[in-house]
């Protein structure tokens, strides 16, 4: 969870006036956590432009990068043209994202209980672009999906050729699923698809099993914003040590039984 910014009038002789803004839960001043945002998803957003878009190989066998999961081969299209926009689209619409960038890209609002540097009428997420955010439950249907392909690819990444092995390529890739997992679990719409619209948790076989799932995605969707910059940084350095190895930078280090 964020910590609430705060700024407190002082009253001078020019007349009251706003001190800068304080976290009072974090000895990081006020521009850190918005700076930090600004530049995270900027640099993440162009290195995923980059690797979409323009890059046509990320399997260095048995390792598959993350954007490429699962391969799609048509034409000249790029392969990660055909995967991206599901974990694009369940970053873009989730709830945490959604305050994160609010907060730092657009100071709208900067944070509670400080006022905006400026606001024209507000409509909430009723129209175009943002009332696109409402599909969040949906793009969390496609991510499930490719998370299933993700740990696939994870176990796979253990196989050299019939033989089983350890490479540091495995270990980042289950890391990085691992990761992904805990995020994508944590969903706020998975928790209300779990445990909402129920009165009552222990009236019946089903309920009783929904009471438990629910308990079981609270525990990871109280760090949900963790989740989400750690599965972040995880896909973009799986990505980037499959492409380091495909262009011979690094070599694998491996033990193959
Ligand atoms: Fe963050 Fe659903 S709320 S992934």
């Amino acid at each position: 969870m964020t910590a609430v910014a705060v700024s407190q009038p002082l009253e001078t002789q020019a007349g009251p006036r706003r001190t800068p803004v304080r976290n009072p839960y974090s000895r990081l001043p006020g521009w850190a956590y918005p700076t930090f945002v600004v530049i995270g998803l900027s640099l993440f957003g162009i290195y995923a432009v980059w690797v979409v878009f323009f890059q046509s190989k990320g399997y260095y066998a048995p390792y598959l990068s993350p954007f490429y999961s699962p391969l799609i081969s048509v034409g000249p299209i790029p392969p990660g043209v055909w995967v991206a926009w599901a974990p694009l689209a369940f970053r873009l619409t989730c709830y945490y994202y959604r305050k994160a960038y609010f907060r730092s890209f657009f100071w709208h609002p900067r944070s509670c209980a400080v006022g905006e540097p400026k606001r024209g009428r507000y409509r909430g997420e009723t129209a175009l672009p943002w009332i696109l955010n409402n599909f969040h439950r949906f793009a969390f249907y496609a991510t499930v999906v490719q998370v299933g392909f993700l740990w696939f690819d994870a176990v796979l990444a253990f196989d050299f050729g019939g033989r089983p092995g350890i490479g540091f390529g495995g270990a980042l890739m289950l890391a990085n699923v691992i990761l992904l997992s805990g995020y994508t679990f944590g969903c706020h719409a998975f928790r209300h698809l779990a445990g909402g619209e129920l009165d009552c948790f222990s009236c019946s076989l089903a309920a009783r099993a929904r009471h438990k799932l629910w308990k079981g995605v609270t525990v990871l969707n109280i760090k949900h914003d963790r989740w989400a910059w750690a599965s972040l940084f995880s896909v973009l350095a799986t990505d980037a040590y499959v492409r380091l190895l495909l262009a011979g930078a690094l070599r694998d280090p491996r033990w193959i039984a």
